[in-house]
C-alpha cells in the first residue's frame, strides 16, 4: 500500500488526479501540496513550496510518504515570459524529488514531461520515441533536461522515477495555466459564456491532444506497471488524437451555427509550429498497455457535457 503525495496539487493535471488517487482503494493515504494558502477540494492539502527541499524532505518524513506525483511546472507560454524563472522552478523541484529519490526516502515518483521537449528537426508525424529533440521553450528545455536527469538517476542510483510526454491535456475541472495548447480548452468556455472567441493559433494547426481522463488513466498505468517492464528510463511518448482548432470551431458550430471564432495567431504559433503532428507511442503500449480511450469526438462531446453545455 502507499502513502501518496501530489506535488502540484491544484493545477490542471493534479486536480483530476487528487480526485481519481482519492477514489480508489490501493492507496492508503493521499496528501496534496501546493504553494495556495487553500486547496479547491476538501482533502489532505498542506501548503508547502516544492523548490525548499528542506521543507519538502520534513514533510515527506513526517508523514511517512513513500510515492510522490510531481506536477508543479511553469508551462511553454507562460513560461517563455521569464524564461530563467521557467528553468528554476521546472528543474530545481524537480531535484528536490530525485535525491529524495536517492536519498531511499521517496521510493516511487512520477513527474510529467511533454511534446515540448521536440524541436523543428524531428519527423513531424508518427514522432519517434527516439529522435532529434531541439526545443524552442524554456520549458521544453527544461522538461528534456529532465527526462535525461530521470534517466541519470534511475541508471545510476536505482531510482524509480517515471514519466510520460503528454499532449495538450484537454480538461473540465481545472482550467490549464499558461501552455501552447489551452486554447482547446479555453475554446468551450467561451462557447459556453456565448463568447466569441479569439484563438491565439492559426485555424489549421495539427497538435497532438489528451483528454484529461485518459491522462490521468496513463499515469496510473503506468504507476501501477511492473518495473522491470518499463525499458524507458527517461520519459515515454503518448497519443491520443491529433486536432486543429478549426476542427473544434465547427464542432461547437453543429450546436451552435452562431459561434464565432477569430484567429490571431501570437507568439504561441511558432511554438506550436515545431511540435509534433502525430506521436508514435509504441513503447507505452507494449510495456505497460496504453490505449486511450477518448478520441477526438468522444472528447468533444465529454467536454460538451462535463461543462454542461449539453
Ligand atoms: N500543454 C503544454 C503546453 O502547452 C504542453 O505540455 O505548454
Amino acid at each position: 500500500m502507499s502513502r501518496v503525495l501530489i506535488v502540484g496539487s491544484e493545477g490542471q493535471i493534479g486536480t483530476q488526479l487528487s480526485k481519481a488517487l482519492s477514489n480508489r482503494d490501493d492507496f492508503d493515504y493521499l496528501f496534496l501540496c501546493d504553494i495556495k494558502d487553500k486547496s479547491r477540494t476538501d482533502l489532505n492539502y498542506f501548503k508547502v513550496d516544492a523548490l525548499s527541499y528542506d521543507d519538502l524532505k520534513s514533510f515527506i518524513i513526517d508523514k511517512k510518504i513513500n510515492e510522490v506525483y510531481h506536477l508543479a511546472a511553469i508551462l511553454s507560454a507562460k513560461g517563455e515570459k521569464d524564461p530563467m524563472r521557467t528553468w528554476n522552478l521546472n528543474m530545481n523541484s524537480l531535484f528536490n524529488i530525485l535525491k529524495l529519490a536517492k536519498e531511499g526516502i521517496i521510493e516511487k515518483a512520477f513527474w510529467p514531461s511533454s511534446i515540448a521537449v521536440f524541436g523543428n528537426n524531428n519527423p513531424k508525424n508518427d514522432t519517434p520515441q527516439f529522435s532529434d529533440k531541439e526545443p524552442i521553450t524554456s520549458y521544453g528545455i527544461s522538461k528534456l533536461a529532465g527526462e535525461n536527469w530521470c534517466k541519470y538517476f534511475n541508471t545510476n542510483y536505482g531510482t524509480d522515477i517515471r514519466s510520460i510526454r503528454f499532449p495538450g491535456v484537454i480538461s473540465y475541472d481545472a482550467l490549464p495555466g499558461g501552455g501552447t495548447t489551452d486554447y482547446a480548452v479555453d475554446i468551450f468556455h467561451s462557447f459556453k459564456s456565448k463568447i466569441r472567441y479569439t484563438c491565439f493559433l492559426d485555424k489549421d494547426t495539427i497538435l497532438p491532444m489528451i483528454y484529461i481522463d485518459d491522462a490521468i488513466d496513463g499515469i496510473i498505468k503506468l504507476m501501477r506497471a511492473p518495473k522491470k517492464k518499463l525499458r524507458i528510463q527517461s520519459s515515454y511518448n503518448l497519443y491520443a488524437f491529433s486536432m486543429s482548432p478549426k476542427m473544434i470551431e465547427e464542432e461547437l458550430k453543429k450546436i451552435d451555427n452562431g459561434f464565432q471564432v477569430d484567429y490571431v495567431p501570437d507568439y504561441r504559433q511558432a511554438i506550436a509550429d515545431s511540435w509534433p503532428n502525430t506521436i508514435d507511442d509504441i513503447y507505452a503500449c507494449e510495456d505497460w498497455d496504453w490505449n486511450s480511450k477518448y478520441n477526438f469526438k468522444e472528447t468533444t462531446n465529454h467536454m460538451l457535457s462535463k461543462l454542461a453545455i449539453l
